[in-house]
């Protein structure tokens, strides 16, 4: 016995207190008898007495046999112990009959071998007679018995045609005996004889074989018999049924049906099928994971029964189809349970289920034969809409709703605003769901915004003292400032004036951007003076220092604007000097401003209309020598420095003046036509007098200034393209 389990233990107490109980409280009814004895004959070891007949009837326990040992016997001897004997009988049947000793020569002494009972029983008869020779006393006899247990099971088979005592399995036990039967048998009510029963019970195994109860022999009595056949959901059965198959069927006129015998197959939710005859089903595809079989025969017929193996399938999923512009993977001609397939959407197009967006996508065949999940469809990505490019913008070359391969196009608002190249630029849109330019090394595009090219021009070469109304749009970048009086300057970027820092700062007192109005677009003083524009900072050269407006060393300003001006034909920034600048001494200047100019009686007044000039550079040494000998006669005459040039004509009548100072001295690239600020106007002696020249910033000496003051108040402003 396994004594490690609990269960055990528990049940051998229980029996160990029933059968304390039962002894305690229930005497058994009759002693059991015993298991050995001694018996002898009267009187011994002294002689026996004449006239004997004495029976002594052993018994041992029921299942055992007696085994009978002498250890003495001598008994008067006679041939076929004709006067004194002992009778050895088992029931009626004589076991022998004894009589002398061991060295007599007659009679028959049983000798060392015992005597074994066929049954528990046993008796022994002692008889003797009265001639007892006086010479010679006999003893008798004693005896030991003891019980043995019978092997019943080797008992040889009686000879009445009942059969082994076991039809089919017997073992012996201590005192008895157990009948057994063999698998697919089970024993009858009669504890002795077996007969074929139904293996019944679950299969759960993966595959398995099944047969009727004696298949391929008949039956001879009624049976039903269960099977189930219940594996993993998930999975299907299939049965196999081997071509031996014989269930008896009745014929009438319909046709053979199932009435005494048959073979159903029921499947959950089918209904169920009905087998007999003598044709196998064969293969049979049930679909479903639990199949129960009922076979029924009666006591009557002849059914031979059948046998088949099953085996198992994963089940299957339907084919996942396809997905437009995607791959489902992997493709296989069919899919089972626990399969796994994945969607990828071709190149430039996204996963989308449900109207979402999906990062990625995979389903399983599930138990239910069912993919977990639909399929995902595939839609073309698209960039969404291109950014808007200030001072540009875009169009359509090609595709639509920005979808993947869509090409724009970027162009500058021209001719004002241009590329860096030049050129328009191309972007598509790629899978990566950008925008990406055609060309390789291009991330962005900005429109920068085109300088010193005027729309109009100004043909006639006149004077502003002695010059010429600007036509509209010709001098795009002149701006007019008033702080108490008036001044000009220039737009350089589209946040950016160029001046003059006297116009701005007179003495110690410097305009704010307050008092500060800014102007520009039209060539009419009355049309302009409408809501200025407003400084957002002024910065005024850090040495210009010019307490008694002798001293115009560094006579240059910038004022940044509030807001950022958007290019157009009235409002155009004048480029910057290049870093190979040349002031070539005769080279044509324009002078432009809304300064004093003269009436046509000769009296000086201030102009309504912008007016410009065409003066030449005058080299640097004839300008000093008008200044030094202007000194000569005159208080108060400024210095001239190497910040500083001149232009005019020696025969005077052509100059700019007061209010026009801050205003542009532009001379013209000859290669691109562009105008670009050489100077600004500064100061003069007079104006426009003959041998007098005026005096402008020498703005190619400050370009390391303005790019620093532009970069340090830098807020995404964009300079201009020279
Ligand atoms: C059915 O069983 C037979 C005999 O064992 C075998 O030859 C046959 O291949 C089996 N059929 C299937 C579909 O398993
Ligand atoms: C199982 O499915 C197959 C294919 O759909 C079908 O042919 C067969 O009849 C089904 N089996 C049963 C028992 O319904
Ligand atoms: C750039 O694009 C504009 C507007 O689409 C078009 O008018 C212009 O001709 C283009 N320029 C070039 C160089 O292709
Ligand atoms: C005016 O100018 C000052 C100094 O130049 C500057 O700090 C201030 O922000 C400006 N005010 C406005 C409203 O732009
Ligand atoms: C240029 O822009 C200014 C400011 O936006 C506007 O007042 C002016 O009318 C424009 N000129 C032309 C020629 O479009």
């Amino acid at each position: 016995m396994d004594t490690s389990n609990p269960q055990m233990g528990w049940i051998s107490f229980i029996v160990w207190f029933l059968y304390v109980l039962v002894c305690d409280c229930v005497p058994l009814p009759d002693k059991e008898p015993p298991m050995h004895g001694e018996v002898q004959s009267p009187q011994y070891p002294q002689p026996y007495p004449p006239n004997l007949l004495k029976q002594w009837d052993l018994s041992v326990p029921e299942g055992f046999q007696i085994q009978l040992t002498f250890m003495h016997v001598d008994i008067e001897a006679s041939g076929g112990c004709y006067y004194d004997s002992l009778t050895v009988l088992y029931d009626e049947k004589l076991l022998g009959k004894f009589c002398g000793n061991q060295n007599s020569a007659d009679g028959h002494h049983p000798g060392h071998q015992p005597i074994l009972s066929p049954g528990n029983r046993l008796t022994l008869i002692l008889q003797t007679d009265d001639s007892n020779p006086e010479r010679h006393q006999n003893v008798g006899f004693t005896a030991q018995y003891q019980a043995i247990d019978i092997d019943e099971c080797s008992a040889p088979e009686p000879g009445d045609g009942s059969g082994p005592v076991c039809s089919q399995i017997c073992l012996n036990t201590l005192g008895s005996y157990l009948c057994s039967c063999y698998h697919g048998y089970e024993l009858r009510s009669d504890q002795r004889t077996c007969m074929l029963s139904c293996s019944d019970g679950i299969f759960d195994e993966p595959k398995g074989h099944l047969f009727s109860p004696g298949y391929p022999n008949p039956l001879l009595h009624p049976m039903s018999c269960q099977y189930i056949i219940s594996v993993e959901s998930g999975f299907t059965v299939s049965l196999n049924f081997s071509d031996n198959f014989h269930i008896e069927s009745v014929d009438t006129e319909e046709g053979p049906i199932c009435l005494y015998h048959w073979l159903q197959m029921s499947i959950p939710d089918k209904k169920p099928m009905k087998f007999c005859g003598g044709t196998s089903p064969g293969v049979i595809e049930t679909n479903s994971s639990t199949v129960m079989l009922d076979y029924h025969v009666d006591g009557q017929g002849m059914s031979n029964g059948w046998s088949l193996d099953y085996h198992t399938h994963r089940v299957k999923c339907p084919m996942p189809g396809k997905v437009p512009r995607g791959r489902v993977t992997p493709s296989l001609e069919e899919y089972f349970y626990r399969d796994q397939i994945y969607v990828r959407c071709d190149q430039g197009y996204k996963l989308m289920m449900g109207g979402q967006e999906i990062e990625r996508y995979s389903t399983m065949c599930q138990k239910n034969s069912q993919w977990h999940l639909p399929l995902p469809e595939c839609h073309i990505i698209d960039c969404g809409e291109p950014e808007p490019l200030l001072n540009g913008g875009v169009t359509f070359l090609s595709g639509s709703l920005n979808q993947y391969l869509s090409v724009v196009q970027y162009h500058c608002n021209e001719p004002f605003y241009s590329t860096l190249s030049g050129q328009n630029v191309s972007f598509t849109c790629d899978a990566d769901r950008r925008w990406r330019s055609n060309s390789n090394d291009i991330v962005s595009i900005t429109c920068l915004p085109v300088c010193g090219k005027p729309t109009d021009e100004s043909y006639s070469f006149q004077r502003i003292i002695g010059g010429q109304d600007a036509a509209d749009n010709s001098i795009p970048w002149q701006v007019l400032l008033n702080v108490g009086g008036r001044g000009g300057g220039m737009v350089i970027a589209d946040k950016w004036i160029l001046t003059a820092a006297h116009v701005v700062k007179q003495g110690e007192s410097q305009a704010t951007n307050k008092t500060l109005n800014i102007y520009m677009g039209l060539t009419d003083v009355n049309k302009l003076y409408k809501v200025p524009m407003r400084a957002a900072s002024i910065h005024v050269h850090p040495e210009y220092n010019n307490p008694n407006n002798l001293n115009f060393d560094n006579d240059i300003a910038l004022i940044k604007l509030q807001d950022r001006l958007t290019f157009n034909a009235s409002i155009m920034p004048v480029c910057l000097p290049a870093e190979d600048a040349t002031y070539t001494t005769g080279m044509m200047g324009q002078v432009s401003g809304f300064g004093i100019t003269k009436s046509a009686g000769g009296e000086k007044i201030l102009t309504n209309k912008l007016k410009y000039v065409q003066v030449p550079v005058v080299d640097d040494e004839i300008c000093g020598e008008s200044i030094t000998s202007l000194q000569k006669t005159r208080r108060n005459v400024p210095y001239l420095t190497n910040n500083m040039f001149c232009a005019g004509v020696p025969d005077g009548g052509k100059d700019s003046c007061q209010g026009d100072s801050g205003g542009p001295f532009t001379l013209t690239d000859p290669n691109t036509e562009q105008f670009w600020a050489a100077g600004i106007v500064s100061w003069g002696v007079d104006c426009g007098l003959q041998g007098t020249y005026g005096v402008y910033t020498k703005v190619a000496n400050y370009m390391d200034w303005i790019n620093k003051i532009i970069d340090d108040n830098n807020d995404n402003n964009i300079k201009s393209n020279e």
